[in-house]
């Protein structure tokens, strides 16, 4: 296997690797959140140590405080090819969908329409769907119920010129399968159509350059790659001064507040400019061989291409393996190294057999219960979900195929 990225080098960023607790632990649940780089964690534990004051103040700890959060805001918006007034840092990306759709409701009339998908983790579905009591039409672009695929197609058939705002994952927290972005917003945008993408299950595997794929809103949880808990969300700067303020009255003017009525967290904003420290080294150990005009695009293409190589046994041995649907293509070109099956025990049990091989998987809905029901897969009963990054090992992979195999 030819893997872009050393994986003991990748290994050393992350403390959680050398806790004898974790040793020879597998981990397969990074879907719901992965390890925290050392990058981030040093970041942390400098701010708490050196600079924990309430920042933008006139004292030289306060004055370095706001700089570190600033640092954040600036390099995160590098790394996505942006600039800094793109990004808000809110408490999760549950919260920023929350704030957004409560921003979206002023911003709405009532004979307007706005598309949600059946593809999505309830955070990006439900927010908008509840609008339909302020008289706003609902439109839902349903996947297919046997592939869970969404097919721009039937979004072509939603679209027309009542819709103004459309709502759809970068990729599902259950099929895994990557959506067309840069095509589904120019359709979108053919009809005007405000687009909110929800990237949570894409972002751990490559942060994408939103400028090439165009769409207004872009959401990632920090937690998930390899950062502190919180949620990023990348609003296009028009945009987001267009909506009304969520926040305090004299917050009114003061973008990054505007749609955060919770408040900052200081400590883990200023630590979220660690994951950027964290692709800065990605980029370093992929080394030349990896393309990419910038360090964040050669961390994405190396990520991808790891991942790509990783996948690849794990797919060929459940494309053939009797007695599992597996959810989502099969083809790893298609999809994010998020892996769902459904066996005929409940997932949660068998999450806590492969445990037994000191493995960590998932078994449950994962808040895609919608996706699951139109499926036809009962969100009580479940999904098995493997879900791994690039610094997942090919020994790992072969020691969860061979639990699989002597469990299902
Ligand atoms: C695809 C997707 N969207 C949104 C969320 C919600 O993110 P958060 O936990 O930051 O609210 C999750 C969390 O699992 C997710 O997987």
């Amino acid at each position: 296997m030819s893997l872009p990225l050393d994986p003991v080098r990748i290994r050393a960023e992350f403390p959680s690797f050398k806790q004898p607790d974790l040793k020879d632990f597998a981990f397969f649940e990074n879907a719901g959140g992965s390890y925290t780089s050392a990058a981030v964690l040093n970041r942390m534990r400098a701010y708490y140590w050196n600079t924990k004051v309430q920042p933008y103040g006139a004292y030289p700890a306060s004055r370095l405080a706001g700089e570190a959060m600033d640092e954040s805001y600036r390099r995160i918006a590098q790394a996505m090819n942006l600039a800094a007034d793109w990004i808000h840092i809110g408490p999760s990306t549950s919260a920023n969908t929350y704030t957004l759709a409560r921003a979206f409701e002023a911003w709405l009339k009532p004979a307007d329409a706005i598309i949600v998908t059946n593809q999505d983790h309830e955070a990006n579905s439900g927010v908008w769907r509840k609008l339909v009591s302020r008289g706003v039409e609902l439109r839902e672009w349903k996947i297919d119920p046997q592939t869970g695929h969404l097919n721009v197609a039937d979004l072509d058939k939603l679209l027309d010129s009542k819709v103004r705002l459309i709502a759809f994952p970068h990729a599902s927290n259950i099929v895994g399968e990557i959506n067309p972005v840069a095509d589904i917003v120019k359709r979108a945008k053919a009809f005007g159509a405000v687009t909110i993408v929800d990237g949570v299950s894409y972002a751990p595997h490559g942060l994408p350059d939103i400028l090439a794929l165009g769409c207004d809103v872009y959401m990632f949880s920090a937690y998930k790659v390899y950062g502190p808990h919180q949620g990023i969300m990348a609003i296009r700067p028009s945009l987001a001064s267009e909506l009304p303020n969520q926040s305090h009255f004299f917050n009114e003017t003061s973008a990054r507040k505007r749609l955060n009525p919770a408040g900052p967290d200081h400590a883990q904003v200023a630590a979220s400019a660690g994951i950027v420290d964290y692709l800065d080294k990605v980029a370093e150990i992929a080394g030349p061989g990896v393309e990419g005009a910038t360090p964040y695009r050669r961390a994405a293409n190396a990520m991808r291409a790891q991942e790509t190589a990783l996948i690849a046994p794990l797919l060929d041995y459940l494309r053939k393996k009797n007695g599992i649907r597996l959810v989502g293509p099969d083809d790893p070109a298609k999809k994010v190294a998020t892996v769902s099956i459904v066996v005929d025990r409940p997932a949660a049990h068998v999450a806590g057999m492969i445990s037994r091989h000191n493995i960590g998987v998932g078994g449950g809905h994962f808040y895609g219960y919608r996706a699951l029901e139109a499926l036809g897969i009962n969100p009580a009963h479940g999904v098995v979900r493997m879900s791994f990054v690039h610094y997942t090992t090919p020994q790992e992979i072969d020691r969860l195929i061979a639990a699989l195999d002597a469990e299902l």
